[in-house]
C-alpha cells in the first residue's frame, strides 16, 4: 500500500536520496523545507524528482510551524533528517546548534506522541556521539562521549527518543549513521572538497592556482555511500519494534588515505613530505605541491578515529553496504548520483 512519506531536511544529501528511493517503492513524498532567501533544490532535480515530491515549509526553530504540519499532515513515516550538520560550524554556533539538533527534536517527539502516536518516527543519530571513543569498533553498546557541540546536541534528541520509546511506547526509531557521503555532500565536507578540487585540476588539464588546503588528515572516518545509507534508514522502519542501530561499512580510512584515492581516480600518485603544519603532498611524477596543511581548517576538539559494527542491522533487518569506498571515490571525482 502507498505510504505517506515526510521528510525534513529534504533539500539536503540524505533528503534527496531518500525521496528518491521511497518513490522508487511507489510512496508519497512530503518535503519540510525552511525559507530562505532562494531555496535551493538542486539536489532533487540533480535527481530528477524535483516535481514528484510536495514540498511544504518546515522550520525546526519555529515550535507552531511544526505543530500546525503535525497536527495537519497525513504522516505514516516521519523522517527527521533536518539539522545543522556541519561539525566545525557547531563550534561556532553552539547555541543554534543545541537548538535544532536537540531541543527541537525534543519539541518534534513530544508532539508526534501527543497528536500522531502511530506515525513512526526515524532520527538522524551521529557517529559522532561516540565523540573521543571509549572503544573500537563502535556499536550500540558503546558508551557515548561526545567531543563537539553537534555531538552533545545530537545525542540528546537521541536519549530524548530511547527514553520517550521505553516510557510511552513512541514508535521512535534510531539510524547512529556512520560518515556517508555522494555526489550530493556538501561542499565543506571533507570528501567533497577534496574530490571537487581533484575533479577541477583534471578539468583543467593539471593547472591550478593554489594547491588543496587541509586541516586534520590524520583522522580516520568510516566513510559509506549515502544511497546504502538511506536503504537502512527505510528497511528499520519497516520492523515492528522500534530500535537504535548502528549504521557503517567496518573499514575506516585516514582523510590522507583519501586524499591519495581521490589523486589516484586521475591518474596522479602522491607522495608526502614533511610533518605536522609543513606536511605537503607531491605529484610523484611533476614534484608539484599538490597539498598543503593550512591551520584555519582544525577544529578546536576533533573525532579521530570511528569505525562502526553494523551487525545488529544484519542481524535484524539483513542491511549491509552495497557500494565500495572505490565506487564512492568514483561517485565523488566524476560527481555521479
Ligand atoms: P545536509 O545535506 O546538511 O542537510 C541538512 C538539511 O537540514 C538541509 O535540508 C537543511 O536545509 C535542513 N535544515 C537545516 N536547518 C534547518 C532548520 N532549522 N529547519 C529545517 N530544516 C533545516 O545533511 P545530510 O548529510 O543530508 O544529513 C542528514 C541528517 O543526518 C542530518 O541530521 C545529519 O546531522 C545526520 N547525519 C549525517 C551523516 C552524514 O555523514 N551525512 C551522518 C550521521 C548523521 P537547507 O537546505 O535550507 O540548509
Ligand atoms: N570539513 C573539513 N574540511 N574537514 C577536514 C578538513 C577540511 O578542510 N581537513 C581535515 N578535516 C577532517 C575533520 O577535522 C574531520 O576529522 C574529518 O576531516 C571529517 O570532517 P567532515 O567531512 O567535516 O565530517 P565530520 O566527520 O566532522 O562530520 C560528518 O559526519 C558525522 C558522522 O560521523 C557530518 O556529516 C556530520 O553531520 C555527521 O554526523
Amino acid at each position: 500500500m502507498k505510504k505517506n512519506i515526510f521528510i525534513t531536511g529534504i533539500t539536503g544529501q540524505d533528503g534527496a536520496y531518500l525521496a528518491k528511493y521511497h518513490l522508487d517503492q511507489g510512496n508519497n513524498i512530503i518535503g519540510g523545507a525552511r525559507r530562505n532567501s532562494e531555496r535551493s533544490f538542486w539536489r532533487l532535480e540533480k535527481m530528477g524528482i524535483k516535481d514528484k515530491v510536495k514540498i511544504v515549509d518546515f522550520d525546526l526553530l519555529d515550535y507552531h510551524n511544526m505543530l500546525d504540519v503535525v497536527k495537519n499532515t497525513d504522516i505514516d513515516e516521519f523522517y527527521n533528517l533536518a539539522a545543522q550538520s556541519f561539525v566545525g560550524t557547531s563550534f561556532r554556533q553552539p547555541f543554534y546548534s543545541l537548538k535544532c539538533n536537540g531541543l527541537a527534536v525534543c519539541e518534534l517527539v513530544e508532539m508526534l506522541l501527543e497528536h500522531k502516536p502511530n506515525t513512526k518516527f526515524y532520527q538522524a543519530s551521529t557517529s559522532e556521539m561516540f565523540g573521543e571513543v571509549k572503544s573500537i569498533p563502535q556499536d550500540e553498546n558503546t558508551p557515548f562521549n561526545p567531543s563537539s557541540p553537534y555531538g552533545i546536541a545530537k545525542l540528546m534528541a537521541h536519549n530524548f527518543v530511547e527514553v520517550y520509546r521505553k516510557s510511552y511506547g513512541f514508535k521512535g526509531y534510531c539510524g547512529i549513521l556512520f560518515n556517508h557521503e555522494s555526489a550530493l555532500r556538501g561542499n565543506e565536507f571533507v570528501t567533497k572538497k577534496i574530490s571537487n578540487w581533484v575533479r577541477e585540476l583534471h578539468n583543467n588539464k593539471g593547472e591550478f592556482e593554489t594547491p588543496l588546503q587541509l586541516g586534520n588528515i590524520y583522522a580516520q572516518r568510516d566513510w559509506g555511500h549515502a544511497r546504502d545509507y538511506v536503504r537502512a534508514m527505510s528497511m528499520m522502519m519497516k520492523l515492528e519494534q522500534p530500535n537504535s542501530y548502528v549504521i557503517a561499512t567496518g573499514q575506516s580510512y585516514s582523510v590522507k588515505d583519501f586524499i591519495s584515492m581521490c589523486f589516484n581516480e586521475i591518474g596522479i600518485s602522491l607522495r608526502w613530505e614533511g610533518e605536522g603544519l609543513d606536511e605537503k603532498g607531491i605529484d610523484t611524477e611533476s614534484d608539484r605541491i599538490m597539498v598543503e596543511i593550512n591551520k584555519d581548517y582544525y577544529r578546536p576538539n576533533d573525532v579521530e578515529q570511528l569505525l562502526g559494527n553494523s551487525l545488529k542491522a544484519y542481524k535484524y533487518f539483513k542491511w549491509k553496504p552495497k557500494c565500495s569506498i572505490y565506487d564512492l571515490v568514483s561517485d565523488l571525482v566524476w560527481d555521479t548520483v
